[in-house]
């Protein structure tokens, strides 16, 4: 893994042997405020439970609880991340710049794994190192899915509709699943008979 530099200025990580990048080679921050707060939490009110498919930097754990801080929201946010960002690579990264509250990057990441960790009143945090393929999600218990895995050509197999289907069973009613990609098989896998339930989800793609 390395460091890139995004066209907005700020980095995100590069993995050469798949050619992929941890956010939008576009801007990471930017991304991250439009597809997931703006799609996501903005979508829902009240205090709320997230799933997050990849926490990979750890960048939408921070502007998401700077977000419930902000609207003053209580957010309990799940996310899992079966391969850990060293935090030597992760602090070279530059986030905690945008931090509003001194700490907070450092104790998303320092939190510990499998445990749910309180933060700030508006925050509690539950890393989890279990792939998604395998986890085990309690039903209708996410208000918002950020859905922020690899590409789906480089990672198809997390694109599936036994995935979908997984997710939207983890989602409440009314609930929001939100990414960035817009592949064209995943819309059209989504409005198809096949998975006729999954039209319920409301799923927002860029
Ligand atoms: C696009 S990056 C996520 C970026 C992250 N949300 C952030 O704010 O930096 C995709 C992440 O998914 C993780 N991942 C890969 N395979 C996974 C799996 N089977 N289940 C859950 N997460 C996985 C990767 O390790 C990586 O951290």
């Amino acid at each position: 893994m390395e460091l890139q530099k995004t066209t907005s200025g700020e980095y995100t990580l590069y993995i050469p042997s798949m050619d992929e990048t941890y956010h939008s080679r576009n801007g990471a921050i930017s991304e991250s405020k439009h597809v997931f707060l703006k799609e996501g939490m903005d979508r829902t009110s009240g205090n709320i439970r997230i799933l997050e498919v990849g926490f990979g930097t750890g960048l939408n754990a921070l502007l998401t609880a700077q977000h419930a801080e902000a609207s003053n929201r209580k957010v309990h946010f799940h996310t899992l991340e079966p391969f850990q960002v060293p935090f030597n690579l992760v602090e070279k990264i530059g986030y905690e710049e945008l931090e509003t509250e001194a700490g907070l990057f450092n104790a998303i990441h320092r939190a510990e794994w499998e445990s749910q960790v309180k933060l700030n009143e508006n925050f509690t945090i539950l890393k989890t190192t279990q792939k998604l393929e395998y986890v085990k999600l309690e039903s209708n218990s996410y208000d918002v899915i950020y859905f922020d895995a690899f590409a789906p050509k480089k990672q198809p197999e997390l694109w599936s509709l036994d995935i979908f289907q997984k997710l939207y069973d983890a989602t409440k009613p009314g609930g929001v699943l939100t990414t960035y990609s817009a592949a064209g098989q995943l819309k059209r896998d989504l409005i198809s008979r096949r998975c006729k339930r999954l039209t319920d989800l409301r799923c927002y793609l860029a």
